[in-house]
């Protein structure tokens, strides 16, 4: 095989209580990738469509994840990665994860899956690590595995695939300002009380048990956000609107999707997942922000090859 094309998701990183250490994977938004093997033995960005981005491969975190993977490897070829941008950059649905994952992904594929996909993970965070300067998986390891997964350990890095309910569903709002992830990391306190930290956990190990047990109300009165929300909300606009209004339609819970603008809300159901789709789209509706609204179910799959 020389040539493989491949749809690389969107992803929610955080998930309210799990800051820096939970994500899911999305079914309806990506990016589309085609990786090629090239006789020259580097790593080339020849195309990249629907924005603009750097084509240095050291700029670009599709090119700086795949030198990662090949600083563990042998081989007599290079790599030609074009990429077909569907997820804004600063849309907080993992963009430069998709392209991180995605690029690794189809280079192992390629390789003869030389690597594990748990393995690929720690690649693409370097990827990650250019794009926000820091090193998080909470994007690239849901694009990589699919569904839920946990971050049980940064050092050794440890990632465990949470199950995901079948009927639980993710609607995301994207208003469109950009907000960088290093900026959101700036308004962030270095120390947190004991008490918000005895409330993160709690919550925490309640959505994990949910989300295994498949209790929607407990999924939903597990969604709070102690660390990131309370700082973060005020770079948003309308945020607080959001939230009430899509509880009053039935959402489980709602919050920050990774470090914002975009927002996701958790349902029990396509059809209330509209509804709240509806409900979102009405707050900025009344405003000058341009926004897209998505709906999906959670992808267990994860990067999915299209040829
Ligand atoms: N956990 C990261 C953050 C996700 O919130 O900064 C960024 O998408």
């Amino acid at each position: 095989m020389d040539k493989i094309k491949i749809f690389s998701p969107a992803t929610v990183a955080n998930i309210s209580c799990g800051f820096d250490v939970l994500g899911l994977c999305l079914d309806t938004i990506g990016d589309e990738m085609i990786i090629r093997k090239t006789k020259e033995k580097d790593v080339r960005i020849s195309k990249i469509v629907g924005q603009i981005l750097p084509l240095d491969p050291d700029k670009n975190v599709a090119g700086v994840a795949v030198k990662s993977l090949l600083q563990n490897i042998e081989v007599d070829c290079g790599f030609d990665i074009e990429i077909h941008k569907n997820i804004k950059p600063g849309s907080g649905i993992g963009s430069s994860a998709a392209s991180a994952a995605g690029a690794v992904f189809g280079v192992n594929k390629l390789l003869g899956e030389p690597f594990s996909l748990h393995e690929l993970i720690a690649f693409a965070m370097e990827g990650e690590k250019l794009a926000s300067s820091a090193l998080h998986a909470d994007n690239v390891a849901p694009a990589l595995l699919g569904g839920f997964t946990l971050i049980r350990s940064y050092n050794p890095l440890e990632v465990i695939k949470i199950n995901a309910p079948k009927e639980l569903f993710v609607t995301v709002i994207h208003p469109q300002i950009e907000i960088k992830t290093s900026e959101a990391r700036a308004v962030l306190p270095k120390n947190m009380s004991l008490q918000k930290n005895i409330t993160q956990l709690g919550n925490l190990g309640g959505l994990i048990s949910g989300l295994y047990t498949e209790n929607y109300d407990l999924i939903g009165r597990s969604l709070h956000d102690e660390i990131a929300e309370p700082y973060r909300s005020a770079l948003i606009p309308n945020f607080d609107t959001v939230k009430e209004n899509v509880q009053k339609v039935g959402a489980l819970g709602s919050g920050i999707s990774g470090s914002g603008p975009s927002i996701f809300a958790l349902s029990k159901g396509k059809e209330t997942a509209e509804k709240v789709a509806k409900a979102m789209a009405k707050v900025y509706k009344n405003t000058n922000i341009d926004f897209d609204v998505h709906v999906s179910k959670v992808n267990s799959e994860g990067i999915k090859i299209l040829e």
